[in-house]
Formats: structure tokens, sequence, C-alpha cells
């Protein structure tokens, strides 16, 4: 469930990319050879990490940000402050659609934190990249 928004220190952020980029040394990526690594902070102020994970029957592949976010679920946390992402490539990269949607669903605003193997750093709120995101309110009995 969407929270409020929270403003973050800049040296959490500067911790999260840190994370992030050593997470991605973990990426399972045979097939891509793209290293992706997340880290984000949870509302109940604990860091959780996750990589690409590929898998031979291509679709099946999950991505760094979402294996953070369910790491961060089935541990019992709830909400993410900020996410940042790690990527293998000379700039830095936005999040997936389906890596929005799945952070939508434990914040709205979520600050999105891009990193990568140059100097450039991006940042978005969540809302920003995903302004329609998929909500299941109310469904009908
Ligand atoms: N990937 C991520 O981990 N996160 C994203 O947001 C986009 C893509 C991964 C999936 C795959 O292992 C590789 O990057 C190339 O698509």
């Amino acid at each position: 469930m969407p929270a409020e928004s929270q403003v973050v220190p800049q040296a959490l952020l500067e911790e999260l990319a840190t994370k992030a980029r050593a997470a991605s040394a973990f990426a399972y990526c045979p097939y891509s050879r793209f290293r992706v690594g997340a880290a984000l902070l949870s509302q109940d102020g604990v860091i959780y990490t996750g990589c690409n994970v590929e898998n031979a029957s291509y679709g099946l592949t999950v991505c760094a940000e979402r294996n953070a976010v369910f790491r961060m679920a089935a541990s019992g946390s709830t909400g993410i402050v900020a996410l940042a992402l790690f990527t293998s490539s000379p700039t830095p990269q936005t999040p997936c659609g389906a890596c929005l949607q799945v952070i939508d669903e434990f914040q709205a605003d979520t600050l999105i934190v891009s990193v990568c193997e140059g100097d450039g750093v991006q940042r978005w709120r969540l809302a920003e990249l995903l302004p329609y995101p998929f909500r299941l309110r109310n469904p009908s009995p």
C-alpha cells in the first residue's frame, strides 16, 4: 500500500548507490552479460539488495529491483523509502516498467536513484516514471 514520501539524506542515497553497485557483482547474467544491482531502504530502516537473475528460459529472468523488493516483502518489511539502481552501462538507466509497477505496490512516491559505470547519476520520483500505475482498489465482490 503506497505511503507518504520522506526526505532521504544524501549520505544515505550514496550508501544505497554503493550497495547497489556491490550487489551487481552477484548478478547471474550469462545471456545478456548486463549486470544490474539494486538496494532499497525500507520504511523500518533496513537495506535490502538484489541483482538480476537470468534463466535459460529467458522469460523467467527476474530483475535486480524486483529481487530486492521481494526480499523486503518476504522479510516482513513494507514501504520503500528509496531505491538505488546500478547498471553496467555508460549512462544511468531507468528501472523497467514491470519493476516500476512492483515498486508502486509498496510506495507510490519512492525516490529512485540510478548510477552506472560512468559518472552520470539520475534521480526521479516513482510517479514521474510511472504516472498511471495499475492499482487494484475496491474490487467487486
Ligand atoms: N534488468 C534488470 O535487472 N532491471 C531492469 O530494470 C531492466 C533489466 C536485467 C534483466 C536482464 O537480466 C538484463 O537486465 C538485460 O535485460
